[in-house]
């Protein structure tokens, strides 16, 4: 099968288009057919290992100290079709149209995964396409574990930092769903986009700082880890909660844990781990029209280095798929 081997820690050039064996699914395993994969953000930050100190010793040891020998094949999140099943499995069969992630295991820049059937998949519903279904089990499962843990409640303020992604345009959508006003806040040239998938109200961060217009809100929910501390915690009402996704470290930590118990704002810090029932929540809102995937660009598999560097520029509105098995043609 074909597949993008990681060849070294560094640029999009370290990817590289090879014939592999493709696998062979244990007992416990569904052999995927990959229709469609994503490029994340955070598969380019994992590519060249552009990670804060205290997440970067752990991957590179987990990944491989010199070389990502351990790992041989990136991407986490896929939509794809069963071809095969191992006999001990119960959830799927033959022909299941499935979506999901792969989790730590990586392996879906390729035409074939094997993947234990416990992993975050689940039938993909037949009025989703592939493409639209991959980018849920990132973008949406993220979302959604925290804005549950906001607890929003109808007509509260809630503010989106980092919104025009792939993280938060999931978010846009759920929190409007809860029955919130959003604010989404991102760069000039995303903030159309996120009118249009319903925010009501936009900041474009190059020009206005949030936490200095004198708004407050109910959840401030950021997605980039670059919203500041204090200026934020200022920016909520009483009984407000500050999400951060993507902590910068200990210092924040303490402090979050620190501002959480002198008031009665609470800072909310967590690392997720993908969730199968979520993600069947997800498929049910899709189906229903509630939420709907952004795509911006689309690629084959061929093109895997052009979709790194675009993505890398941080032009990205949603997400960006890679399409597999359809041709190979040139998409964007
Ligand atoms: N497994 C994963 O991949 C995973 C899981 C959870 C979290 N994360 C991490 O979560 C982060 C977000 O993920 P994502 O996939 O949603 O990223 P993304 O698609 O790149 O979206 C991030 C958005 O934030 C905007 N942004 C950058 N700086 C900003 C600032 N100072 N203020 C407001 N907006 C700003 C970017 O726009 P501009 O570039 O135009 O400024 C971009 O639209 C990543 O760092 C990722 O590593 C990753």
């Amino acid at each position: 099968m074909k597949a993008i081997i990681w060849t070294n820690y560094g640029p999009p050039e370290v990817l590289q288009l090879q014939e592999v064996a493709k696998p062979v699914p244990a007992d416990n395993e569904v052999l995927v057919k990959i229709h469609a994969t994503t490029v994340t953000t955070g598969d380019c930050e994992m590519r060249n290992l552009r990670f804060p100190y205290w997440v970067r010793i752990p991957m590179r040891a987990y990944v491989g100290l010199r070389k990502p020998t351990r790992m041989r094949i990136p991407g986490t999140y896929l939509a794809g079709e069963v071809e095969a099943i191992g006999k001990d499995v119960e959830r799927f069969q033959v022909g299941d149209a499935v979506f999901g992630s792969s989790g730590m295991g990586f392996g879906t820049y390729a035409q074939y995964v094997a993947l234990p059937e416990k992993e975050a998949i689940a039938i993909k519903p037949a009025s989703l396409s592939y493409e639209e279904a991959a980018p849920v089990a990132l973008g949406g499962l993220e979302a959604l574990h925290f804005l549950r843990k906001a607890k929003i409640q109808p007509g509260e303020k809630v503010l989106i930092n980092g919104a025009g992604g792939s993280i938060g345009t999931f978010g846009v959508q759920l929190a409007k769903h809860f029955g919130a006003a959003v604010t989404a806040v991102d760069s000039a040239d995303k903030l159309e986009m996120l009118r249009s998938i319903g925010a009501d109200k936009v900041i474009d961060y190059t020009q206005e700082d949030f936490t200095q217009n004198g708004e407050l809100y109910d959840v401030v929910f950021d997605i980039i880890g670059k919203s500041p501390f204090t200026g934020t915690v200022r920016s909520l009402r009483p009984n407000g909660r500050y999400l951060i996704a993507n902590p910068s470290g200990l210092l924040q930590f303490i402090r979050g844990k620190w501002a959480s118990r002198r008031s009665s704002k609470r800072v909310i810090f967590e690392i997720t781990s993908p969730k199968r029932e979520d993600l069947v929540f997800l498929a049910g809102l899709m189906e229903a029209g509630g939420i709907k995937t952004v795509i911006d660009r689309r690629y084959s598999l061929e093109q895997i280095v052009e979709a790194h560097r675009y993505v890398e520029t941080g032009q990205k509105k949603g997400n960006v798929i890679i399409s597999i098995n359809a041709g190979g043609q040139a998409v964007v």
